[in-house]
């Protein structure tokens, strides 16, 4: 079957890479794709934002099967825009990506499913924040309804900022809401689930370090690294989020009328009194997607068409290779506040000669030499493979040290604590 993948990260880039392994995938395009994309399928220029212009280019190409990675153009209602020429599509509909593109659907649909989660007041004025606020105490969550790029959700324990962050939120126009949140202590865990709106999968947990800095400082980031699956998590917690949390939100989502088909990602905390939702994604999660992936041995392409035409339960039993996976990110100077673009980037060929190394690329562009240069925040995602943790982190570690990037930065401690328990 021939494929369109619509994105540009190294998401998208690590599905490529699973994809071209599965033998019933004849063909990949991934539209805009980026420089590594490029090197490996053919790549063609989309709004992605644009329904009919990604419909259009899925008649285009000849796809089969159009795969959808981030949540953008999936609220815009791609998805739907692609089923309606009667192509199969992986990505949830307008109505059901609502489970990641507003946080109040999301708290809402949780209630009816019963699904435990963090108390919540949704506000829409900034009298309401500040009670909201000193109901719950420190530290505060203060969240955006709608999409913001990872900048949605602020939590501190500084009250003034709270309802800064509130305040700003509130100002973007009328109709606008802000959650108000309990704060949720404990491990932060992404588990995904492929579902066909009935059927779900879930995949292997994995961990995300959102900050920019080590230990976990400084400020919130799309993601700079990630491992898969979890040494020190109970053996039971995919099965218990499946049964209490993914299943009861699939069946609430059927039910409405509205089925969720895609892959639904479950931000979950660990707290001390139970696993808790800190939010659901609509889509594989960035960089967690280059570990989880890393590590499936499934074809993917089958596992993705089944859950496009409603058929996951005639699916196998998904087969996991043995052993862990790191992904670190290399990000820009200056990300995430102003990422500084248009470097040369070197050594990334011997870095990809590195043992059980994949180099997934996200900001990168070619330029007119013909070399690889940065173009966005994150640059690469440098994801490796090993028996240990430990193994893993290695190799991804002299992979990054061989790869040079003026001004760059990436974090040493990619799961450093938890390669002594794995
Ligand atoms: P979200 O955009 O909802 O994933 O939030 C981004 C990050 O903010 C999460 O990964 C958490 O680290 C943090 N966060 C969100 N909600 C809470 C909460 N209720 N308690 C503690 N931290 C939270
Ligand atoms: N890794 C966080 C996200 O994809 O939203």
């Amino acid at each position: 079957m021939k494929v369109l993948v619509i994105g540009s990260g190294a998401r998208e880039h690590a599905i490529i890479t699973s994809l071209m392994a599965d033998d019933s995938v004849s063909e990949v395009v991934a539209a805009p794709g980026n420089a590594g994309i490029a090197r490996e399928v053919d790549t063609r220029p989309v709004d992605v934002t644009d329904p009919v212009a990604v419909a259009d280019l899925a008649v285009d190409v000849a796809a089969e099967l159009v795969v959808i990675g981030p949540e953008v153009p999936l609220v815009a209602g791609v998805a739907d825009a692609v089923r309606d020429r009667g192509i199969a599509c992986f990505g949830p509909s307008a109505e059901a990506a609502q489970l990641e593109g507003s946080k109040a659907f999301a708290k809402q649909v949780m209630a009816e499913a019963g699904v435990p989660t963090a108390m919540a007041h949704v506000c829409t004025g900034i009298d309401e924040v500040e009670s909201a606020l000193d109901q719950f105490g420190p530290p505060y969550v203060v969240k955006d309804d709608g999409l913001a790029a990872g900048k949605g959700v602020v939590v501190t324990s500084d009250r003034a900022e709270a309802v800064a962050h509130a305040r700003a939120i509130l100002s973007k126009g009328y109709g606008v809401q802000t959650v108000i949140e309990e704060y949720l202590d404990g491990e932060e865990v992404s588990l995904f689930a492929i579902t066909d709106g009935t059927t779900v999968l879930p995949l292997q947990p994995a961990q995300d370090f959102k900050r920019a800095g080590e230990g976990d400082t400084g400020p919130n980031t799309g993601g700079m690294g990630a491992y898969s699956p979890l040494p020190w998590a109970p053996p039971t917690l995919t099965a218990d989020v499946t049964e209490r949390v993914l299943q009861p939100m699939v069946d609430v989502m059927r039910h409405r009328g509205t089925p969720f088909a895609g892959l639904l990602y479950a931000g979950l905390a660990m707290t001390s009194r139970g696993v808790r939702v800190i939010e659901f994604n609509a889509r594989f999660g960035d960089p967690e997607t280059q570990v989880v992936l890393a590590n499936l041995r499934s074809p993917l392409g089958r596992v993705l068409m089944a859950a496009a035409t409603g058929h996951l339960a005639d699916v196998p039993p998904l087969v996991w290779q043995s052993g862990y996976s790191v992904t670190v990110v290399i990000a820009a100077e200056g990300y995430p506040t102003s990422p500084r673009t248009g470097d040369v980037i070197s050594g990334l060929e011997r870095a990809a000669e590195e043992v059980n190394v994949d180099i997934f690329h996200a900001g990168t562009t070619i330029t007119d030499e013909g070399a690889i240069a940065s173009s966005g925040g994150r640059v690469l995602s440098i994801t490796a493979h090993g028996e240990t943790l430990a193994r893993a982190r290695e190799h991804a570690y002299a992979a990054v040290d061989l790869i040079r990037l003026e001004g760059s930065h990436h974090r040493r401690d990619i799961a450093a604590r938890a390669a002594t328990e794995g």
